[in-house]
């Protein structure tokens, strides 16, 4: 796709990664090159242990590729950076902080301290509906409800990048719903660089520009669909006709690809 090079955030050039294992050498990605344009909102889907993780992970500089490179703003990512925040497929939070104490410390990050952190995280900690949980800590919740201060502690620590492993994938649907039109609505104000994992094909296209479909392993790009659904999208979208048809091609897509993953 025609665009200039100001508006690139994250380039992705001809990453391989093998990991070591017990049976020998696994290529987990082979030759993915990607561009990520500023303000834009990717999703990925592919079978389960195509490299989805790996790649974000290597995005988020938290591990090296074999070979190949990631460029942020132009610069080689060689380790993490406050320019891209992180939202676990596992909750990682801290256990001796509170769920408020837990969104501060992004905040505090950013240099917000005292009584506007305070105020600022109860704001984010409504977005996922857990004001009411604020002084409780880790232990004291559900999978979901921890990956949901998770989710509230990404958006307050406001990266330029987003990068989410499927943020929602062990919430309920009411609650995934609620969510994804939380994201929806604050992408289309702030238009922050998106780059979210899931496995939900509906998901996927209600919420991006743009659907990665990933092979099955060794990990590449099969296809990018732009979704040509104007925004503002709701979950009526869900409904329409080229929703529909786009739901259908992606899902055959990466089922094609599951196919692989069984032979
Ligand atoms: N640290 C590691 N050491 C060895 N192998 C690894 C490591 N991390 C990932 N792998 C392997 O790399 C492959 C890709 O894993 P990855 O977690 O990226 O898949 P994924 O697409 O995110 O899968 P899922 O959808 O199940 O989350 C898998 O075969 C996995 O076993
Ligand atoms: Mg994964």
């Amino acid at each position: 796709m025609a665009g200039e090079a100001r508006d690139l955030k994250v380039q992705i050039k001809n990453v391989r990664m093998v990991f070591d294992t017990r049976n020998g050498e696994m290529v987990a990605l082979n030759g993915v090159d990607l561009d990520i344009y500023e303000n834009e909102f990717i999703c990925v889907v592919g079978p389960s242990g195509c490299g989805k993780s790996t790649l974000l992970n290597i995005i988020a500089g938290l591990t090296q590729p074999t070979s190949g490179t990631v460029l942020c703003n132009g610069k080689e990512v060689t380790g993490t950076g406050t320019d891209r925040g992180v939202v676990f497929q596992q909750y990682a939070l801290f256990p001796w902080l509170t769920v408020k104490k837990n969104v501060k410390f992004a905040l505090e990050m950013r240099g917000i301290k005292g009584k506007e952190a305070d105020e600022e995280a109860m704001k984010y900690l409504e977005k996922v509906d857990l004001v009411k949980f604020a002084d409780h800590y880790p232990k004291e919740l559900s999978g979901g409800m921890k990956q949901r201060v998770a989710i509230a502690r990404a958006y307050a620590a406001n990266p330029e990048v987003l990068l989410m492993d499927e943020p929602f994938g062990a919430l309920d649907a009411q609650t995934r719903t609620q969510l994804q039109t939380e994201l929806l609505d604050t992408w289309e104000k702030d238009r922050k660089t998106c780059f979210f994992i899931t496995h939900d094909v509906d998901e996927a296209i209600i919420l991006a520009q743009k659907v990665i479909i990933m092979s099955a392993r060794p990990g590449r790009i099969k296809e990018m669909v732009d979704i040509d659904i104007p925004y503002p999208r709701t979950q009526e979208t869900k409904m329409s006709p080229r929703f529909l048809e786009l739901k259908n091609h992606i899902w055959s897509q990466v089922y094609q690809e599951y196919l692989e993953v069984r032979k």
